[in-house]
């Protein structure tokens, strides 16, 4: 009988030791960015309900949070204020002393080192729940960015290490750039939501930040999941406009989005593991149906093999704690 020629491909699977010789793809707590939810008033640290493990911190229970953050070996964290009052134009987004510019002042001061990443958004403020100023039912483009910039400067005021807007007005990039620049901010870096679906995987932080849309949804400013093609236009007006990095927001549904981007863009891509895609594994491992541990860590894994260079996640500091052990 002739002999069959083939490939013997289990050769580099033999052992623990040659499949991490081979391992293409490699976690550190370094890529991970951790969200906080941060309320006013004393003494509360309470748990989400839609997000197990996720909490609303108040100032004063900030410190003790960072210093664990930082004990894990994570760099960074982005922060999301949640007000108790809220008006039509989300005022609370900007003040000077709003809640995001205070926690920024406490983690500065206390974890000098950990990078302050502030989401720049009017959603959490705003009465009416959507991401800019609403006339006649309609989310107004370009009103919306003056606010935007002042938020961005007060956020930088306040000590913010990096810009994030989120709230998918076009030209915010441009227009964030030059405010920040005009208020002598020029080395601060501005990590673009640039291509940020319309997505039901929002729901649980919807909840969280309690942003929901009162009316309408955000499909006339956020992407049709159905479109591929489009995240390369929002990701190259965003660079043109003076994006540092780019996100791509959800994570596991567009892993494809993700690759292209990486593909078409020389900039760190960030990939936003967003709240559904957390509280559906906290759901099914509550359960018992999931080995949560080697859950999260193949799909962190896959997130970064998909071409994210960081990912911001719920997770981070599981992960975090999980690497350590396994060093
Ligand atoms: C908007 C913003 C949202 C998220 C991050 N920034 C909500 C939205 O666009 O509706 C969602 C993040 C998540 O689901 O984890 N400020």
């Amino acid at each position: 009988m002739d002999k069959i020629e083939f490939k013997r491909h289990r050769r580099l699977r033999a052992s623990a030791s040659m499949r991490s010789m081979v391992r293409e793809t490699h976690l550190r707590p370094e890529d991970f960015i951790y969200p906080l939810f941060i309320v006013e008033g004393d003494n509360k640290k309470n748990e989400v309900t839609s997000m197990p493990g996720v909490y609303h911190i108040s100032l004063d229970k900030l410190q003790q949070e960072v210093q664990e953050i930082v004990s894990l070996g994570i760099k960074s964290v982005i922060l999301f204020g949640v007000p108790e009052e809220k008006d039509d134009c989300g005022s609370g987004a900007y003040h000077d002393h709003g809640i995001v510019q205070e926690a920024t002042r406490v983690i500065k001061k206390h974890q000098p080192d950990l990078l302050v990443v502030a989401d720049t958004c009017l959603c959490e403020y705003t009465d009416h729940g959507h991401c800019g100023l609403v006339e006649n039912g309609n989310v107004q483009n370009d009103p919306s960015l003056e606010l935007l910039v002042k938020t961005a400067v007060s956020q930088a005021e306040a000590g913010a290490d990096i810009i994030a807007p989120s709230n998918m007005m076009d030209g915010f990039v441009a227009h964030i750039r030059k405010g920040l620049d005009e208020a002598g901010f020029t080395d601060l870096p501005i990590m673009s939501y640039a291509v940020k679906y319309s997505s039901a995987f929002y729901g649980p932080f919807r909840d969280a930040a309690n942003s929901a849309p009162q009316f309408g949804d955000r499909k006339t400013y956020q992407m049709d999941p159905a479109n591929r093609m489009e995240a390369l236009r929002e990701a190259e007006s965003d660079m043109e406009e003076g994006a540092d990095f780019l996100i791509v927001k959800p994570a596991l549904s567009y892993l494809d989005i993700i690759r292209d981007v990486k593909n078409n863009f020389n900039a760190p891509i960030v990939a936003y593991n967003v709240s559904g895609e957390y509280s559906m594994v906290k759901a099914a491992s509550a359960n018992g149906w999931i080995d949560e541990k080697a859950i999260v860590l193949e799909k962190l894994t896959s997130i970064k093999r998909a071409g994210a260079d960081l990912i911001i996640t719920y997770f981070a500091k599981d992960a975090a704690k999980w690497l350590k052990e396994s060093n």
